[in-house]
């Protein structure tokens, strides 16, 4: 378990690592991405074939190296909620002969030069896995069961041969499919109610898993808190136990979406919001469970993990939707994701996927120029997660002084923690341990005892600046990683406002 104690502001704190208890396997899909038609995400962010960045299929190579460095394991697409009016059919075949339709999501035209294949040709040059969202607005359950026969068929049947006529003749095997994108949104065209979502994604949960019984399907959930993710929840997780699916040993049901986005103008309200995202977690989870228990399913069906499928720091108002939500994040921003990771690694258990929203130029930590790209503030405790916070995710107990001020949301207070060290712990499968810190104070530096670290080499990766506000801007990155090492003895000292991870060798 992942303990914290509250101790005075003059008491020393602590963390104890225990890298041999482990708390669960941390699912590599938690590093997931997203990308949306929207804004500059595809045209302009990861396909731009007039730049000379791109390569022969259009794909700026820089941003491909960026989704390799960050060894991303699975992209959500379309959308979001431009999914909502997509037909997927305008996006295959012939160019010249795809139509431009108006956009009503985001208000724009979109032009369909990039689909289906493109986008399962990119997955494949990135190497990560695919993972659709079906249109639940103006889509039909025809629509979505011919784009999933298009995309995993391997009979001798038309939307199977569509692809391959469009040349390609083995299937994309799609395993993730998405039952639509925040369904319960008054933004949505088509929005719905409760018991018409229920109702619907139940139906089409069983036409789309009599074609295709392998995949998994994601129910829409909300926030993970809400009246809707419990109706949902209770009315869709059910034992199949008429074998609608053609195993009568699942649900049709395998995962639940949640999104999250949070923010505030004020530094420890805007670093200490993603404590929101760990409570929902958890509270998703016993909904999750009420399910279960209320429906009578057996333990032998496969609990149901969280798929958390927005996340990230987005005030819309200072970075509308329609006009691509850029948003330039700061070191506060910074702290603020590596929050948000601590927490999906400390619920491991829990959580099947997470996807940051999103990965490229639309509130994104990637952004590019015609030159190249820029890693905003956020890229940095990202990278050194993915790259270094996979495997098992380990017990550890924290002793620190606590925020206590406004939060945001204000339920944070009183429902959950929010500790000036935000700590989580892994062990990798090559042995390696790795201990994430986050310090949100910005005024003190902190010196801790550690426990459980080995006395030797210890890596030190640390990401700050000199003011929560900072940002990174082209020719002036000033939030990046700093490397040392330190011997593993005495206090260790987290530096205010900085993310820090230590590693070592078990
Ligand atoms: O990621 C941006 C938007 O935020 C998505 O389209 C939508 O699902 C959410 O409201």
């Amino acid at each position: 378990m992942a303990t914290f104690t509250r101790i005075a502001d003059d008491q020393t704190p602590s963390i104890i690592v225990h890298p041999e208890h482990e708390i669960a396997k941390i699912n590599d899909n938690i590093y997931g991405g997203f990308t949306e038609h929207m804004g500059r995400c595809i045209y302009g962010g990861i396909y731009d074939p007039t730049s000379p960045l791109a390569d022969e299929n259009g794909f700026r190579k820089d941003v491909i190296e960026a989704m390799k460095d960050l060894n991303v394991p699975v992209v959500r697409y379309p959308g979001g909620n431009f999914v909502a009016t997509y037909h997927w059919l305008d996006g295959v075949g012939p160019r010249e002969k795809r139509p431009k339709r108006p956009e009503l999501a985001w208000l724009g035209i979109e032009p369909n030069t990039f689909g289906t294949d493109e986008f399962m040709k990119w997955c494949e040059v990135v190497g990560t896995e695919p993972y659709l969202c079906l249109n639940f607005g103006t889509g039909t359950l025809d629509e979505a069961l011919a784009w999933l026969e298009y995309c995993n068929s391997t009979q001798d049947t038309y939307y199977a041969n569509l692809r391959r006529q469009n040349g390609h003749e083995e299937p994309y095997n799609v395993k993730y499919w998405a039952l639509g994108n925040e369904c319960w949104g008054p933004w949505q065209v088509a929005q719905l109610t409760k018991e018409d979502y229920a109702k619907k994604a139940y139906q089409w949960a069983k036409a789309l898993k009599l074609l295709d019984p392998s995949i998994t399907l994601i129910l829409c959930g909300e926030t993970g808190y809400s009246s809707w993710d419990y109706y949902v929840l209770k009315e869709c997780v059910k034992w199949d136990v008429h074998g609608l699916s053609g195993d009568t040993t699942k649900s049709l049901i395998d995962m639940h979406s949640i999104h999250i986005y949070t923010a505030d103008a004020d530094h420890l309200p805007n670093a200490t919001a993603p404590r929101a995202a760990e409570r929902a977690i958890q509270m998703t989870t016993a909904l999750i469970d009420l399910a279960r228990i209320e429906n009578g399913v057996p333990e032998t069906v496969p609990r149901q993990t969280i798929c958390f499928d927005e996340w990230n720091v987005w005030d819309p108002t200072r970075a509308p939707g329609e006009q691509g939500a850029e948003e330039k994040y700061t070191l506060s921003d910074a702290l603020a994701v590596a929050v948000f990771l601590n927490g999906f690694i400390r619920q491991a258990k829990d959580v099947g996927m997470a996807n940051i929203a999103q990965s490229v130029n639309v509130i994104s930590p990637l952004m590019t120029s015609k030159e190249g790209v820029l890693k905003q503030t956020t890229w940095w405790p990202l990278l050194l997660f993915s790259k270094y916070m996979r495997g098992a995710s380990v017990a550890v107990n924290v002793k620190s002084p606590e925020y206590e001020g406004r939060t945001n949301p204000k339920w944070v207070r009183g429902t959950i923690e929010t500790p000036l060290l935000d700590v989580c712990a892994a062990r990798g499968v090559d042995g390696w341990v790795g201990l994430a810190v986050t310090n949100v104070s910005e005024e003190r530096d902190f010196e801790v005892r550690i426990e459980g670290v080995k006395e030797g080499e210890v890596k030190v990766y640390v990401v700050g600046g000199e003011s929560v506000g900072v940002v990174n801007t082209e020719g002036e990155e000033k939030v990046g990683i700093v490397e040392r090492t330190w011997d593993g003895k005495g206090l260790f000292t987290f530096g205010k406002h900085s993310f820090t991870l230590l590693r070592w060798k078990a």
